[in-house]
């Protein structure tokens, strides 16, 4: 006996006999003598259908087969007689692995809402947008991996634990250990690492270690932002690749960021095709037109100062309505309506906007001869807003030393990053991309909570 995954049965070349497949029943549907079976085992979101007469042995625990209860099937591959699918099951044996109470089982032959499906996120992968997605999530992993590779760079692998602050922002969870004895937390002097611990914001400072030594690496890993704001954008854990390039500038940065997105998406539409066509038919009707722009056009490159400017000039709609709920002005942080109007409504097409003024960037970026702004790009793209932020880092020591001290930043704590200016400094470059957010991007999926398979939110921590 053959063991096949339900994907490898439907992509069959030929029949074949005496085959197992395994997996939950999605639908049933009984005649005289004989019933259907929709089967799925997560491998693909085509169900393999299944054929059972009522000589088969087993018959009798149809019953029991109910949806959402895993089955065992025997049989034969044969070519489907019926319209709809190629290849189906005729099946000599049934076994019911695992039952599922038909009174409680949640998944029920109906749509459920995102919010209902939140609630029984344990249960969620089962359905087939999220299956569609989780299957999506791995195949990206994947195409980012095989990007740097391809593009010669190596993977680092950054801390979790850290006693930096990459983005100066102080959004960090902190780490303590608790007291065995009591259970209490411990003292500061009971700290594990003798000092203030926190779980990292961002991996960018060990991929310059490694930039400034390897050449061209990515780090692709979790990180942590204690940021309260309850947003469809925002994960509390998340996950961020973060390439680093040494002697690289910020166009360099960009050229990079564009051609990574264009590669990814490619890549997903290629492998992917029959997951990605749920969401342009289901979720999202802009979804393939969006998503041709990111893979087609020229990404739009705007100058911050520039962008402020368009936004000013479009702070009224035609019938004279406030178009923003935040008032533009040259300094303020963009937000994501005013990163969504350049985007889907302005270009039409991703936008990359740079030299942001250097207030609100953090301390590492590469002050511009302005002294005013910085070397800093973020990608913008339809729906999302930002996907990618980067920077050109600052490489010259003094400028850098200033930078530290007018933020009022621990100098002693960055010895060793001043070290990497000390020693062979090199102009270097890299971004982030946050990879719910790119994962939203080809699904069309709005909320971050249900790109991510255990999602961490604020007041939101299920197993
Ligand atoms: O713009 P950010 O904060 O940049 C950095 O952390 C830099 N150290 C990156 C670098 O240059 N190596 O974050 C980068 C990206 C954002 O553009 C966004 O896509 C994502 O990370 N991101 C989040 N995604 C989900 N939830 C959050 N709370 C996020 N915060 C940032
Ligand atoms: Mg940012």
């Amino acid at each position: 006996m053959q063991r096949l995954r339900v994907r490898q049965a439907l992509e069959s070349e030929a029949p074949k006999e005496n085959i197992v497949v395994k997996g939950w029943v999605r639908t049933k549907r009984e005649n005289k003598g004989f019933a259907f079976i929709e089967l799925n085992d997560g491998t693909s979101l085509s169900n393999l259908q299944v054929i059972i007469d009522e000589g088969a042995q087993g018959w009798d625990e149809l019953e029991r087969a109910t949806t959402g209860a895993s089955v065992s099937i025997s049989g034969n591959l044969i070519e489907s007689p019926g319209k709809g699918q190629k290849w189906e099951v005729k099946a000599s044996e049934l076994r019911v692995i695992g039952e599922a109470d038909p009174e409680s089982f949640p998944l029920q032959k109906k749509r459920h809402s995102d919010e209902f499906l939140r609630s029984i996120a344990h249960l969620r992968p089962r359905t087939n947008k999220y299956g569609s997605i989780f299957r999506i999530r791995s195949e990206a992993a994947y195409a980012v991996h095989k990007f740097f590779h391809d593009n010669g760079f190596r993977y680092v692998h950054s801390p979790i634990l850290t006693g930096s602050d990459c983005e100066g922002a102080g959004e960090m969870f902190r780490v303590t250990t608790l007291d065995p004895y009591d259970g209490k937390k411990a003292t500061p002097e009971d700290d594990f690492f003798g000092k203030n611990t926190s779980l990292t914001v961002s991996g960018q400072l060990a991929a310059e270690i490694f930039a400034t030594s390897l050449g061209d690496v990515y780090t692709f890993g979790p990180t942590f932002r204690a940021e309260n704001s309850n947003t469809p954008r925002h994960a509390a854990e998340f996950w961020m690749i973060e390439p680093e390039m040494a002697f690289a500038d910020l166009k360099d940065d960009m050229d990079l960021g564009e051609k990574f997105l264009k590669s990814v998406v490619s890549h997903l539409r290629e492998h992917c095709a029959e997951d990605m066509e749920l969401f342009s038919k289901w979720v999202d009707k802009s979804l393939t037109a969006t998503l041709d722009t990111v893979v087609e056009k020229e990404f739009q490159r705007v100058p911050y100062t520039e962008a402020v400017e368009i936004l000013k000039k479009n702070a009224k709609t035609k019938k004279g309505k406030d178009r923003f709920e935040y008032a533009v002005e040259w300094g303020i942080d963009l937000q994501t309506e005013h990163e969504r109007f350049l985007t889907e409504d302005y270009f039409k097409c991703p936008v990359i906007v740079y030299d942001y003024p250097k207030d609100i960037k953090a301390f590492y970026m590469r002050m511009n001869e302005d002294n005013k702004t910085v070397a800093a790009m973020d990608i913008l793209v339809p729906r999302v807003g930002e996907i990618i932020g980067g920077s050109q880092r600052e490489e010259r020591m003094d400028v850098l030393t200033r930078r530290i001290q007018e933020l009022g930043l621990p100098e002693e704590e960055y010895w060793w990053y001043m070290d990497l200016r000390r020693f062979g400094s090199v102009p270097h470059s890299g971004f982030g991309m946050g990879f719910e957010r790119l994962l939203m991007m080809v699904t069309g999926v709005a909320n971050i909570r249900d790109v991510i398979p255990c999602p961490r939110t604020p007041k939101h921590l299920e197993f």
